[in-house]
């Protein structure tokens, strides 16, 4: 007779979204900003003195009511990250600012980047936002593309010549 398996279903546990904690996150979230700066500022280099600002600016956010931090945690570890701030502009008294966005590799392309954005949305809209803007670099078309997919559009162009002979891949 075939034995019977009784095979227990554990939950399920995906990553899960919570409020960056200075004191928990602040060394990973730090290495995250490698790759988001060196990938979209070429020739650029992550080195103590930005790790300095960077924490700097962090500490200042994670008191300040007009900006939020999220945490993706996958298996206790840290594996995202997405940074919003309400601010004025010369036309609008309430925009959302997208400041930071950053997935772990192994998670691109399965929508959890999606969803860190919804949380970041949903804050600002909660705060009133009229709109909500970011920055991208045309060097991150992964980027580009995503943010076109969750519905951004161009408003501004940075235009950029530079001395006849220059290279043109050095930014
Ligand atoms: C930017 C980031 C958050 C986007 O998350 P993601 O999970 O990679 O995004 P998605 O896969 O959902 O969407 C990217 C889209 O670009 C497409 N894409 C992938 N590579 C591409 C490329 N080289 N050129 C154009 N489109 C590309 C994908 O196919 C996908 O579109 P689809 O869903 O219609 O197939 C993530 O890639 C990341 O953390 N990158 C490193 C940090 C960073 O650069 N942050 C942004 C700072 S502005």
């Amino acid at each position: 007779m075939a034995a019977i398996r009784f095979e227990r279903s554990l939950p399920q546990t995906g990553p899960t979204i919570r409020r960056f904690s200075l004191r928990k996150d602040l060394e990973t979230v730090l290495e995250f900003q490698f790759e988001v700066y060196e990938g979209n500022f070429p020739g650029f280099r992550v080195d103590k003195s930005f790790r300095d600002d960077y924490t700097r600016d962090l500490r200042r956010a994670a008191g300040d009511p007009n900006e939020m931090l999220y945490v993706l945690e996958e298996d206790r570890q840290l594996v995202g990250f997405i940074w919003g701030a309400m601010m004025a502009t010369l036309v609008d008294d309430r925009v959302g600012y997208i400041k930071n966005v950053y997935v772990a590799p192994h998670l691109r392309g399965t929508g959890e980047a999606q969803r860190l954005m919804d949380a970041i949305e949903d804050w600002m809209w909660d705060q009133d936002a009229e709109k909500i803007m970011l920055d991208a670099s045309v060097v991150n078309a992964r980027a580009v593309a995503f943010y076109e997919k969750l519905g951004y559009d161009v408003e501004r162009v940075r235009m950029v010549k530079r001395p006849s002979g220059a290279d043109p891949n050095r930014w």
